[in-house]
């Protein structure tokens, strides 16, 4: 097999402690790569104006295959303050790279898978109906659509004549909105596209399928959003015909959010649009160990980049000792390893994660409940480059 180059994306803070983490483990798992760094973030709109460089959508283009840390990304005015003196008042406006970078590449597909450890302190319970604690299994994985939707983009706060003459011609518009003064309105688009809609959905499926789900669960609100969750949900029951094994299951967002807790493990694959995806992930995030463990996928036809959910916290940033958890970040390696057929690999070292969170041993300090401080190595808790020598130890 030829050997790949990886395009290595730290960013900011936290993502440049824990992207080398997850390639010490790479390597130690034996998986022969590459790494081309590539520069991404904050210091880069500082610098030049631009905080995804031309020079890394290249090395995207190029090598098709990204691991990214996290960024930092602050208020308008703040941007504006951090901006190079001599790059002031030429027009630079901040913007979001990686969303930037979803849309450059049209990374429309996002997964993110939501799945227990056994033994982690940071697992959701409850108390059952013998007044008993259980611990339900959470083995969910959210598909979410990418690049539509409420993060599309399409929006106005006082919008120009033919948006507005657009929306005069809406009945609804004119009776709710038509006597508001056009400088207070303010508009956000939801809008989805049957091809996009269509492979999210297709990803869904096909990932159940492969994995052994008996469930795709729609989670939108198509009763009263009614055209683009209606669009989806409409999409998921024709294709569902396709998958005689699978069931098509259809929740509201609202009442998925309280039924997460109640009946975590009744779902498997979930499906849904950009925001409510966002919303959900992060909700089932919460049941299985929060930031430390959420891990994420961007899969484009061409392209594929692998990220922790979490950002940069900035105040763990500069400990001369990092104690933040690693997991995440390995973990979205691990969604690369996946994705480029590596799953033996994947799989192992899913495993040794499993075991160093079963034994209870070394624990950042997330999963021993503490603040977040210097002071929680002493305390007891596993530094960053500890909990990744724990899991090489345990690779087979
Ligand atoms: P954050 O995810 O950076 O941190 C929130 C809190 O979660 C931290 O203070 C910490 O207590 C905990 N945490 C995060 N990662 C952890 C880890 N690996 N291990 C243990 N605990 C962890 O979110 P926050 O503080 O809202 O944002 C900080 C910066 O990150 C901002 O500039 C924000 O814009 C950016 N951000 C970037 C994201 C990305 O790059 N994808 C996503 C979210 C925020
Ligand atoms: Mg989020």
């Amino acid at each position: 097999m030829t050997k790949r180059t990886i395009v290595s994306m730290p960013g900011d803070g936290i993502g440049a402690t824990v992207l080398p983490e997850a390639i010490r483990v790479l390597d130690a798992v034996g998986f022969e790569a590459d790494y081309v760094h590539a520069d991404i973030g904050w210091e880069f709109w500082c610098k030049e104006g631009n905080p995804l460089p031309q020079r890394t959508i290249d090395l995207l283009e190029k090598h098709k295959l990204g691991l990214f840390g996290a960024i930092t990304s602050k208020p308008k005015a703040e941007a504006d303050a951090e901006l190079d003196p001599a790059l002031r008042d030429q027009g630079y406006v901040y913007y979001s790279p990686i969303v930037a970078m979803r849309q450059h590449f049209n990374l429309d597909i996002c997964a993110r898978p939501c799945q227990s450890f056994p033994g982690n302190p940071l697992n959701f319970i409850r108390r059952g109906a013998d007044g008993g604690v259980e611990e339900p299994k959470v083995d969910v994985v959210v598909y979410r659509q990418n690049t539509e939707g409420l993060y599309g983009g399409v929006e106005w706060t006082n919008p120009p004549d033919q948006v507005y003459d657009a929306l005069m011609t809406h009945p609804k518009f004119v009776k709710n909105f038509g006597s508001v003064p056009r400088a207070d309105l303010a508009v956000s688009t939801r809008i989805f596209s049957r091809a996009a809609t269509t492979r999210i959905m297709r990803a869904a499926f096909e990932h159940a399928q492969k994995f052994g789900y008996k469930s795709v669960t729609v989670c939108e609100k198509p009763n009263v959003i009614r055209e683009t969750s209606g669009m989806m949900l409409a999409i998921g029951l024709e294709m569902q015909k396709e998958y005689p094994g699978i069931d098509l299951w259809n929740t509201n967002i609202d009442a998925q959010m309280m039924w997460l807790t109640k009946n975590p493990e009744d779902y498997g694959v979930i499906v849904a649009g950009n925001m409510f995806g966002d919303i959900i992930s992060d909700g089932f995030a919460g049941l299985v160990g929060g930031l430390g463990f959420a891990c994420s996928a961007n899969i484009g036809e061409e392209v594929a980049v692998f990220e922790p959910t979490h950002g940069s916290a900035p105040k763990y940033a500069d400990y001369e000792t990092s104690i933040v958890n690693p997991i995440a970040m390995i973990l979205s390696a691990c969604m690369m390893l996946d994705h480029i057929g590596e799953t033996e690999k994947a799989t192992r070292i899913r495993q040794a994660i499993a075991e160093v969170v079963a034994e209870g041993e070394v624990r950042t300090y997330d999963m021993m409940k503490l603040r977040g401080s210097q002071q929680a190595l002493e305390q007891g808790a596993a530094s960053t480059t500890e909990m990744t020598d724990a899991i090489i130890a345990k690779l087979k």
